[in-house]
């Protein structure tokens, strides 16, 4: 049974109040709470392992080596990967995404070749393209969506495919209008056609089980801190095949093979792109919240979250001129509203007076906001140790502000 009492006490940060109101914390979008297993395990590591890793020849080192690549495994089986080949760490899923975007367009696009993305993407979906779009005359093209956030439908994706396409970057699961899309079968419609695509995983990995041999995407980004893992680490997955044929993205040490005045060679998959000292420890605690994830049940855990967000939706909708952006029949643990003409900044603020954390503003999406004919919008998120009882909370909430005005 899924005991969400129980859960919160791995999360101590929970019990905490804030304004002398117990917190109800509802920004796990931006970020995750963490388990004391995650604290305790990168604790134990910097007290009795800590050695840089990959070089040394000595016990630590090689103890650290041991556990930064069980990480590695961890991640492979979690996602489902070939080979472990296939998973470079970076910083997070905007370093995953850049990664992609300089080396792709490098190695594999010429000025006037297309990259598709969607018009609800995370600014790190859209910019790393639009600075290679500056340097190389690549074209950023965009998918509309309907007023339910919905993208329209797969035939309608394969008009905006010509053959200049040579890439397809899209959402998993939009950050502001909580939007699964449909990306198993634009994968195949992109595959149909020869067109790779990049799956932008921050919002879905932390919700649901991800396999990429059943998608069969060619890239995918996520974040550690999304998925209750530290800061600063993340993940890029990629065939095998396209990775050997991108060139690195940064230099220094740990990526090469040989360092010559003449010539250098670089190391074998994933080194290759993963220059310089990596957080070894931060890997090994994101492989701590991915077992710490698993052992509750990523089934388990996407149906109490489903089953949140079903909840909430229902409640917000008694809520008079409530706005709600985001209606998608497949939708995940967001919820983004404005209430009348309230601006989202007031609702934050007073929200965040009464103990509720949500966010406020534009979500890191103008041209989604530009879409919606908003400057920001209020945004509810939830993870696995969220309750009924602080929906409930948010509800009242929001109404107690909306009497204010
Ligand atoms: C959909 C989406 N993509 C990318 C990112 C960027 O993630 P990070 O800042 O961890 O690199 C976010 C963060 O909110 C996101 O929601």
């Amino acid at each position: 049974m899924y005991d969400v009492k129980k859960i919160r006490e791995d999360f101590p940060i929970l019990q905490r109040e804030v304004y002398k109101k117990p917190l109800v914390y509802l920004d796990n979008a931006a970020t995750t709470q963490k388990p004391l297993c995650v604290l305790d395990a990168m604790r134990e590591e910097y007290l009795n392992v800590n050695a840089n890793v990959h070089r040394g020849v000595h016990y630590l080192s090689q103890q650290a080596t041991d556990l930064h690549e069980a990480a590695r495994e961890t991640v492979r089986a979690f996602i489902n990967a070939r080979k472990i080949e296939e998973v470079v760490f970076t910083r997070g899923t905007t370093e995953a995404i850049n990664l992609v975007a300089q080396t792709f367009c490098e190695s594999q696009m010429k000025a006037g070749d297309e990259v598709l993305v969607t018009d609800m993407e995370h600014h790190s979906n859209i910019v790393p393209w639009q600075l290679q779009a500056k340097k190389m005359g690549i074209v950023v093209k965009h998918l509309p969506i309907d007023d339910k956030g919905c993208l329209v439908s797969c035939h309608d994706v394969a008009t905006y495919i010509t053959e200049r396409t040579k890439l397809i970057s899209i959402a998993h699961v939009s950050n502001v209008l909580g939007t699964i899309n449909p990306v198993k079968d634009i994968i195949k419609l992109a595959h149909e056609r020869g067109i790779p695509v990049l799956v932008d995983g921050a919002q879905s990995a932390p919700h649901m089980k991800i396999d990429v041999q059943d998608l069969d995407c060619d890239f995918l980004a996520f974040s550690g801190h999304k998925m209750y893992g530290p800061t600063g680490i993340g993940v890029l997955y990629g065939k095998e095949e396209w990775l050997e044929k991108l060139p690195p993205y940064q230099g220094g040490g740990e990526m090469i093979d040989k360092v010559s005045w003449e010539k250098t060679t670089f190391e074998r998959l994933p080194f290759k792109f993963e220059a310089g000292t990596p957080d070894y420890v931060a890997t090994h605690g994101l492989a701590t919240a991915i077992k710490y994830m698993e052992s509750l049940g990523m089934e388990n855990i996407e149906a109490h979250e489903q089953e949140l967000t079903r909840y909430c939706m229902e409640q917000m909708r008694t809520i008079p001129n409530m706005r709600l952006f985001g209606e998608a029949p497949h939708k995940d643990a967001v919820v983004s509203f404005l209430v009348g003409d309230i601006h989202h900044l007031d609702m934050g603020t007073l929200l965040d007076r009464l103990g509720i954390a949500v966010r406020t503003g534009h979500h890191c999406a103008h041209p989604l906001m530009d879409r919606l004919g908003v400057t920001g919008t209020v945004r509810a998120s939830f993870a696995l140790y969220n309750t009924k009882e602080e929906i409930d909370a948010l509800v009242a909430g929001i109404r107690r502000v909306s009497a204010m005005f």
